[in-house]
């Protein structure tokens, strides 16, 4: 058992549904092990500012269902500065917090990351983000609330384009990374995902007009992933009324909409098992590790692998979006 005696929890970067459930299963897993536990308010920010609290175990009451985070979200520049993260530092040690706990996605991480190898602090992540783009893991805390969120926007959407015989070009989150599109596809019966992956491969656009739309169909719905490198809804659609005028085109970017509500059962479940494996890998003596799932298994990824930004898309799914298309 190290000298841990107060864990420290943030969340950082864009909310996620599941991020409170993380911070409860901290908060009560920390507790029922012997430890305090201190809240820290709007991420790393807060730990500049010395915006913290001390949680007791009624602080995380009545939070599983809800989404968004309780303590408060926010990208800090000043974390990015060596006078920042002195700062930070220089509060942890003021409040007594001898360990972090930081829920967030790849930029969150990756300020962990510097902030522990500097002041050999320890450190553990939860993969909170909606993007699923995290390496090592195969779920990240918000993912699939908001993959139910866009397949109850598509079903909508389906409803008017297929009224209208129009083509719908659907832009969804992901921060370039196309899970979100891919396997929001799937679940809502798209006829194509226009991902960043494989964008420089293949003319995606022009495959599915000449494939589905134009064999069979009236009506079409593409689940697009926001991204320069696919030109999101909006530049595809551009092509498209160009190149092929005989088709309706219209645009739905479903943006925010997709980070809120009240999380799922698989996310709730999720951010639980993390957030009382973060605990555990804490009094295990890990740091610099990120938590993650892999095969329904708790796994540590250490933080330099979970943040690489080249997590290979599953070819298989895009081969079953395309098969599917007919
Ligand atoms: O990383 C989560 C995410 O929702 C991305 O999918 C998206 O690109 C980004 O955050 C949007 O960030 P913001 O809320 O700061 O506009």
């Amino acid at each position: 058992m190290s000298h841990i005696k107060c864990i420290g929890v943030l969340t950082s970067g864009g909310d996620a549904p599941g991020m409170n459930a993380a911070i409860r299963a901290i908060t009560r897993a920390a507790i029922y092990n012997g430890f305090s536990v201190k809240g820290i308010i709007r991420g790393y920010k807060g730990l500049i500012n010395g915006d913290i609290v001390p949680f007791r175990t009624e602080n995380v009451s009545n939070i599983i269902q809800q989404g968004g985070t309780m303590l408060k979200t926010a990208r800090s520049e000043e974390f990015m500065t060596p006078e920042g993260r002195r700062a930070a530092r220089a509060n942890m040690k003021k409040e007594g917090i001898d360990a972090l706990v930081v829920i967030g996605g790849d930029g969150s991480l990756a300020g962990a990351r510097i902030f522990a190898d500097e002041y050999d602090i320890p450190i553990v992540g939860l993969p909170g983000t909606i993007d699923n783009d995290l390496y090592g893991t195969d779920m990240t805390i918000g993912y699939d609330t908001a993959l139910n969120t866009i397949m109850e926007a598509v079903d909508k959407i389906r409803d008017t384009a297929t009224s209208h015989d129009r083509l719908f070009f659907v832009e969804v989150m992901g921060r370039k990374a196309g899970p979100l599109a891919l396997t929001g596809a799937i679940a809502s019966g798209a006829e194509a995902a226009i991902i960043p992956e494989i964008a420089t491969e293949v003319d995606q656009l022009g495959e599915l007009i000449e494939s589905g739309f134009r064999r069979s169909k009236n009506s079409s719905i593409v689940l697009v992933a926001e991204s320069e490198i696919t030109g999101g809804a909006m530049g595809l659609a551009e092509r498209a009324k160009k190149e092929y005028p005989q088709y309706d085109v219209r645009v739905t970017i479903l943006g925010h909409i997709q980070r809120g509500g009240s999380p799922t059962a698989a996310d709730r479940i999720l951010a639980t098992r993390m957030g009382e494996a973060a605990v555990n890998a804490l009094i295990e003596g890990q740091r610099n590790v990120m938590i993650g799932i892999d095969d329904d298994r708790i796994v540590y990824v250490p933080f330099t692998k979970a943040i690489r930004d080249d997590k290979p898309i599953n070819r298989d799914l895009m081969q079953t979006v395309k098969v599917l298309s007919v």
